[in-house]
């Protein structure tokens, strides 16, 4: 979906300010590095940065479009041995690692992330100077003080790297702000305080028993990104159990093929112009995906009916969104999903099913979803009718606002579909519309 974003030239204006922003912050903090230590340890710059590139190669994707390594670590380490100015240079190296060669990251965001880093760590650096703390080895006599400026310098290494992250995201992808900090980074606070003690570990290590030793800390390193990629697997077996009840559906039902896909993609798309929380949107996203999954349970007879249904095939088809809340409600991290899925046949006037439910006591996903799932029923052919093209859809949309749609969602949603109303004249009868809705089952 973002290709054109692989070239620098494409990226928003707001975000090419704040990329270049950040790139000279990061080179003004590496010219007052060399200023305040011109002669540097260059061995053991080399050797963290080495630490630090192989921690940045193994970093693991986050859900939205950020990656996460253990290399903060690293970088603290450093710090604390050698002061900000050695932890920001030694950062550098972050402006090329494995892991973003792999995914093919374009050159304009590894450099962000490298800047990022440094930035991070002079700022926090600085931040552990002023508050007292102590560079190099930590005696026994001086750990107690030591431990306020380092909890300051982890957290505000925290705020700085992950802000930074957070904000590019949110200009070059026009994204909410505080949606994508929570999701992407509000599970990762005790893990960054966890590696933060491993990078004060490590100095203590270092510093009494030289480079050899950091050998020990490479197990507790792997562990802790192990907690990282044990968190994205789980997301990942998610999106696995969720593909293959879509793919049960489809075998039975052809008319789904597609539609579960679309449904999620039209009401993401409302839920985001309404500016639904992400974990929400989550939500309505499983739920888009399964919202018809209860017709597993109806005959193939009934579902693949050319042309009308009679009353009772019409009354069976109807159980569909109850077959669906149970089939779902066996799986743990589908709940959430199901009064979306339970509802998304009921109408604004109280006219729909499963529960006849009128207005706001409908679910807000639910509301979505019929938005959704409505729009797609209308713009897909059947064997008695030809598809309506998206504006006569839209227009139906409107037009059955506040009696069948929640008129915010029908306005949210066209407004983000780019679909255009002006300029036309919509005969309602030539199109028989109401038709069209009917058909929504
Ligand atoms: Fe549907
Ligand atoms: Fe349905």
């Amino acid at each position: 979906m973002y290709e054109h974003l692989t070239t620098v030239a494409n990226v928003p204006a707001r975000a090419k300010v704040f990329f270049y922003s950040i790139y000279a912050a990061a080179f003004l903090a590496l010219v007052v590095s060399l200023i305040i230590k011109p002669v540097l340890p260059w061995l053991e710059v080399a050797f963290f940065a080495l630490l630090i590139f192989i921690a940045d190669s193994f970093a693991i994707r986050l859900p939205k479009k950020a990656s996460i390594s253990v290399s903060f670590a690293i970088i603290f380490a450093t710090t604390i041995l050698f002061g900000p100015w050695v932890a920001s240079l030694a950062s550098l190296i972050t402006v090329i690692n494995f892991s973003d060669l792999r995914n093919k990251i374009p050159w304009y965001k590894m450099l962000f992330s490298a800047c990022n880093y440094i930035v991070s760590a002079f700022v926090s650096g600085y931040i552990y100077m002023l508050a007292g703390g102590a560079i190099g080895k930590i005696t026994a006599a001086n750990f107690p003080y030591i431990i306020m400026p380092l909890s300051l310098s982890c957290t505000i290494f925290f705020i700085t790297n992950t802000s930074l992250i957070t904000l590019a995201i949110a200009y070059l992808y026009d994204e909410s702000i505080f949606n994508t900090w929570r999701y992407n980074f509000q599970w990762l606070i005790p893990n960054y305080y966890a590696l933060g003690v491993l990078g004060f570990i490590l100095a203590q290590i270092y510093a009494s028993s030289g480079p050899a030793s950091v050998i020990l800390l490479v197990v507790p390193l792997l562990i802790a990104r192990q907690t990282f990629s044990v968190y994205m697997n789980l997301k990942g077996a998610y999106v696995d159990t969720v593909s293959a009840l879509v793919q049960a559906l489809e075998a039975k039902d052809p008319y789904t093929r597609g539609h579960s896909e679309r449904v999620a993609k039209y009401a993401e798309m409302a839920a985001k112009e309404l500016r639904i929380p992400d974990e929400k949107v989550e939500t309505l996203r499983y739920a888009a995906l399964l919202h018809d999954i209860g017709k597993i349970g109806i005959a193939r007879r009934i579902l693949n009916k050319p042309g009308r249904l009679t009353n009772d095939e019409f009354k069976r088809i109807q159980t569909h969104p109850g077959l669906g809340a149970e089939i779902i409600g066996d799986i743990d991290f589908l709940k959430e999903a199901i009064p979306a899925v339970y509802y998304h046949h009921e109408r604004l006037n109280g006219t729909g099913y499963a529960e006849g439910l009128s207005g706001e006591r409908i679910p807000l996903l639910a509301r979505i979803m019929t938005v959704a799932d409505s729009f797609d029923a209308m713009t897909s052919t059947r064997s008695y009718r030809p598809a309506l093209s998206d504006e006569e859809a839209a227009e139906e949309l409107m037009a059955c606002r506040g009696s069948q749609f929640d008129p915010k969602i029908v306005e949210a949603f066209v407004k983000a579909s780019g679909i255009s109303l002006e300029d036309r004249k919509p005969d309602m009868e030539e199109l028989q519309l109401k038709i069209a809705i009917e058909d929504t089952v």
